[in-house]
């Protein structure tokens, strides 16, 4: 079997939802449900006896031990982050203790696990650590993408954490030989997305006539990956990919933020049109801009189609339409995110 960490969230559980839809092999999910982790992501689960979820921390070096000496998983995948550039703004102290001390922890946990395996299993077991290209900083214009050698900078309080936990599982294979592959994808984007990130936030403040937030003049760029694709790249470097490696994941769609809300708001008013027949885009509202906010992002994938032959099925135009039909379709898993935690999440960014 496997063991996920983080995988109530939204790419571990597109990613968990992949898996045993896939394989037939067990998996472990262990995820703290903080406000971004939602057991109703795993609904469809309920009743699958390969499903185990537990509900702890990354940082709980007891807890780890006990679930690895009790399952021998084969390989461990964390996904497990607190993944909110805002937020990280807001607040960077759980960025740093679950990022960077709860990625450590980890590190040590498996590697006492692993050193003991029998040679067999040992030389068999992976760590695959899921990372982002905010590690690289920002690009200018015309700037060639990211490729794995990019030198890492950070600007984000985000970003730095995620960055100093892929120099720890760097580390930890160089120094005790751990086996490790890292991913560093792009803007992830569809089902089951926290309504706090672009897309979804869009999609729902556009059905729910509020406005639609741009910061600064909306012509950041980034490159945009369906999740479901992402998910195909993480099972193909656990599965093939070479220990110590990063792969860089993406989607060739590089879209200013801007482009991005007009198409959504396009999809709407053809899927779903306003009442007094005007587009969404009369809701767009241009606002204060994010501190220290990253200009663009792109990736360059090629390592990762000439190493390992993946490339994205989904292009920006046939993502985004399944995304906006897919929260067309959930109202349920909508409106159980949207209380609470979330509502004072957007009076303090958004004060309405
Ligand atoms: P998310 O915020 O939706 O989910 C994170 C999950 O981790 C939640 O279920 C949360 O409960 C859990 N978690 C948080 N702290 C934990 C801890 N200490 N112990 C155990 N579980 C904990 O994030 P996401 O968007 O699904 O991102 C998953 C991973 O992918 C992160 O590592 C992120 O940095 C990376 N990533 C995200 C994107 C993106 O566009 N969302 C892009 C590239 C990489
Ligand atoms: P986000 O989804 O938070 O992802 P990230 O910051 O990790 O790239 O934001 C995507 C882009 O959209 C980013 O440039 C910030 C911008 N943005 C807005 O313009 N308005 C918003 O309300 C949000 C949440 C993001």
């Amino acid at each position: 079997m496997i063991l996920v960490t983080g995988g109530a969230g939204f790419i571990g559980g597109n990613f968990v939802i992949d898996w045993l839809a896939q394989s037939v092999e067990p998996l472990i999910n262990l995820d703290k449900l903080t406000y971004a982790g939602n057991l109703n992501t795993l609904k469809l689960l309920e009743g699958d006896a390969r499903h185990h979820f537990v509900h702890g921390d990354i940082s709980d070096r007891g807890l780890l031990g006990r679930l690895l000496a009790e399952h021998r998983p084969r390989a461990v995948i964390n996904f497990a982050a607190e993944s909110h550039v805002d937020r990280s703004i807001h607040g960077p102290d759980d960025f740093i203790q679950t990022n960077v001390v709860g990625t450590f922890n980890l590190l040590e946990a498996v590697r006492a696990y692993w050193q003991n395996l029998p040679a067999d299993d040992k030389a068999a077991f992976r760590l695959l650590h899921v990372s982002t290209d905010e590690v690289y900083g920002t690009l200018a214009a015309d700037d060639a993408p990211f490729a794995e050698i990019h030198a890492y900078a950070p600007n984000s309080p985000y970003s730095a954490s995620k960055a100093a936990s892929d120099h720890l599982v760097r580390a930890w294979h160089h120094t005790y030989g751990l086996p490790v592959l890292t991913t560093n994808c792009s803007n992830n984007y569809g089902p089951y997305h926290f309504p706090e990130k672009l897309i979804p936030l869009v999609i729902l403040n556009a059905l729910a006539g509020k406005p639609l937030p741009i910061y600064g003049d909306g012509q950041q760029i980034r490159d945009w990956l369906y999740v479901k694709d992402h998910c195909s790249a993480i099972r193909r470097v656990l599965e093939a990919g070479q220990l110590g490696e990063t792969y860089n994941v993406g989607g060739w769609n590089e879209k200013a933020n801007l482009e991005v809300v007009h198409t959504i708001c396009a999809l709407l008013d053809e899927l779903q049109p306003r009442a007094d027949g005007l587009s969404y885009a009369e809701q767009i509202t241009f606002v204060q801009d994010r501190l220290g906010h990253d200009r663009r992002y792109a990736i360059d994938a090629r390592k990762l189609e000439r190493e390992l032959g993946w490339k994205p099925t989904e292009t920006f135009e046939t993502g985004v339409r399944k995304t906006v039909e897919w929260y067309l379709g959930n109202s349920g898993w909508i409106a159980n995110v949207t209380s609470g935690a979330y509502r004072d999440w957007v009076q303090q960014q958004y004060g309405v």
